[in-house]
């Protein structure tokens, strides 16, 4: 049991590492497979708890749908993460046994031909996504977040890191405040960035609104043409977006105003970035980059959520979220034991903000990019600027990610 569970895996992912994916690994846990849930007993007893191992299968697969596709979950380390991906793919391949031998045992033609000729549809399987994902430099661990930059300037945004360690590593971070108060999101944001910048070398390139973009946008949608520069608020817009440019990390405060969503001066802000939409000119530095969004006031998922749409058209690579119901526009009229309860999570947010690495794109995100190019190029067309945007930045051969 130790060598088959133990010393076969270890000793097997030291052998042929191909992007990252090791062939001996792979056959010393098919080996595994083999010898152990081949077994007669074993069988029997997974078909005896194919209803539990299917449930605990789907209830891993709900979490793992949240993973990608809810704003609201905090980060968590990746090797819980790792950790639960493989109890999942377990879980899910012991279920579908359990099931498969109690409901799809059955033999007949259609059974024969498939048992014939399904091979050639395994191998494939297998061979795409490692020749798709696992050959992609895309693939590669190790680096930190400052190699990480370079080697997408190196490569024009194609080369990427994921899950790279981060522990110490200099950040800097774009923060956006929705009020223009020194009020409960003013307040909660500062315990958030003073606990960021204890965690490292944090620089902080801050703007409150609406002072940092009092105009509206007056929609003539110039930025959605290429025309940025002739924004009538292009003052205000342009160090903006070079700050979103510039950092690695973004930090999106604000109150929830009303019945359904962020103050307007937030929307604002939203609205003048129009043209990093997917579907627009997005920027291939912004499928690297993590935010965070924090709200105050009662109903603060209404004013996470729309945030989280647009920095997840944008192509942002990860969106956390934490909301805090004051009920009083006074963070001190706040119990005092409700402010240290909110402080404490706070810290804790910043912290795991902080130290989370870099991860695959959302399947939302990839999905979306696909979408894109398929509308741009059958339904757009040439001398679009959209069209020309991604032309020009080869994205029609090569994901920017
Ligand atoms: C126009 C407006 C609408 C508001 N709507 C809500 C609301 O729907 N739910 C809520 O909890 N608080 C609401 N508030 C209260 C704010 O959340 C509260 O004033 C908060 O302190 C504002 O954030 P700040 O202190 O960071 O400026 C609203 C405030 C304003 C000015």
């Amino acid at each position: 049991m130790t060598l088959l569970f133990v010393i076969l895996p270890l000793a097997g992912s030291l052998v042929l590492d191909i992007g990252g994916k090791s062939l001996g690994e792979y056959f010393a846990w098919f080996l595994l497979g083999y010898f152990v849930l081949s077994g007669e007993n074993v069988q029997a007893k997974l078909e005896k708890y194919r209803v539990w191992l299917l449930a605990a299968g789907l209830a891993c697969m709900a979490l793992e749908i949240l993973w990608w596709f809810d704003i609201a979950i905090l980060p968590i380390p990746q090797i819980w993460y790792d950790i639960f991906s493989r109890v999942y793919g377990w879980v899910m391949i012991l279920a579908l046994m359990g099931v498969g031998r109690r409901h799809l045992d059955a033999d007949g033609k259609f059974a024969q031909y498939m048992s014939r000729s399904s091979f050639s549809v395994y191998l494939f399987h297998q061979t795409e996504p490692a020749g798709a994902d696992g050959a992609h430099p895309a693939n590669q661990r190790g680096g930190n977040l400052r190699e990480l930059r370079d080697m997408q300037e190196d490569t024009g945004g194609e080369g990427a890191v994921w899950d790279q360690e981060i522990e110490g590593i200099a950040m800097t971070i774009a923060v956006f405040l929705g009020s223009p108060r020194k009020g409960n999101t003013y307040r909660a944001t500062k315990i958030f960035l003073d606990e960021l910048q204890k965690c490292g070398e944090v620089r902080l390139i801050e703007f409150q609104l609406p002072g940092a973009l009092p105009g509206f946008c007056t929609g003539c949608t110039l930025c959605l043409g290429g025309q940025r520069e002739k924004c009538p608020d292009a003052q205000y817009v342009t160090p903006i977006a070079e700050a979103l440019m510039e950092a690695d990390a973004l930090v999106f405060a604000t109150p929830h105003y009303g019945a359904c969503s962020m103050p307007g001066a937030m929307k604002n802000l939203l609205d003048h970035l129009a043209f990093l939409e997917m579907n627009v000119a997005p920027r291939a530095e912004m499928f690297g980059k993590k935010a965070f969004v924090l709200t105050t006031g009662a109903g603060s998922a209404a004013a996470v959520k729309p945030i989280g749409t647009f920095l997840r058209h944008w192509g942002v690579n990860r969106v956390y979220a934490r909301g805090f119901r004051m009920f009083t526009d006074r963070w001190s009229n706040m119990p005092e034991k409700k402010q240290a309860r909110y402080e404490a999570a706070l810290r804790r947010a910043a912290r795991k903000f902080y130290g989370t690495p870099r991860r695959r794109p959302y399947l939302s995100s990839i999905a979306h990019y696909h979408m894109t190019k398929f509308i741009l190029k059958r339904y757009v067309g040439e001398g679009s600027y959209p069209y020309e945007y991604w032309k020009e930045r080869g994205w029609f051969r090569r994901r920017p990610f």
